[in-house]
């Protein structure tokens, strides 16, 4: 089978609202670009699991708003259910990943797809794949919005993927910097140096 071209999304310059500029640095991607992709992937990931009943895992809470965007692109027999988990470094060992809600329905035998909003270093989505796989699924496939393959330190690629994007801090549409900006409409870049006249 032929490998799905995936669309790749470069910082440009698109300048977010004048009220987020010292937040935000520009727009990644556009309300628009991601509604037509959305759109997309909500057909693929149709035909794929035509006449098949699914079990959608979407990851809190980053994928919140790709989700019920995705959803309803989505015209098949469902049922959805959330993991979160939280990743915290204790001195110099990495991240440790660990689950703050667990699975309420019961993926044995069925279908599984896990959304997530990206993919960066990979180790999320491989442990999440690793626990829901011991479950005995029929299937896992995955769907991620973004993913950062110049990040990545596990061997793990998403079936589905939204965006390529590079090494950039992204918010907007779902995804947060200190719980913030998860409203915004589009993705954006997170500006890390302050604008000038800031003060610093
Ligand atoms: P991984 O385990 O390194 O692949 O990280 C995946 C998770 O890190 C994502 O689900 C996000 O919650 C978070 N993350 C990674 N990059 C970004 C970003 O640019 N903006 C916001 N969250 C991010
Ligand atoms: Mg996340």
């Amino acid at each position: 089978m032929k490998a799905p071209r995936i669309p790749i999304a470069a910082p440009g310059r698109t300048l977010p609202p004048p009220a987020l500029r010292p937040d935000i640095e520009s727009v990644l991607l556009s309300p628009e670009r991601i509604r037509r992709r959305v759109a997309r992937l909500g057909d693929d990931l149709t035909r794929e699991f035509s006449g098949r009943e699914l079990v959608v895992v979407a990851m809190l809470h980053g994928t919140v708003v790709f989700l019920a965007d995705l959803l309803r692109h989505l015209p098949l027999p469902l049922q959805l259910d959330f993991l979160a988990g939280s990743s915290y470094r204790s001195g110099t060992r990495p991240g440790v990943l660990r689950m703050t809600r667990e699975l309420r329905l019961d993926v044995r035998g069925r279908e599984v797809l896990i959304v997530d909003d990206i993919l960066d270093t990979g180790r999320t989505l491989e442990f999440v794949r690793d626990r829901i796989a011991r479950l005995r699924p029929a299937g896992i496939r995955t769907c991620v919005l973004l993913d950062k393959p110049s990040r990545r330190e596990r061997p793990i690629q998403a079936d589905h993927v939204g965006f390529q994007i590079p090494d950039v801090f992204v918010v907007g549409y779902g995804m947060d910097h200190d719980e913030r900006f998860r409203n915004l409409p589009f993705v954006g870049v997170r500006r890390i140096t302050p604008l000038k006249g800031d003060g610093g």
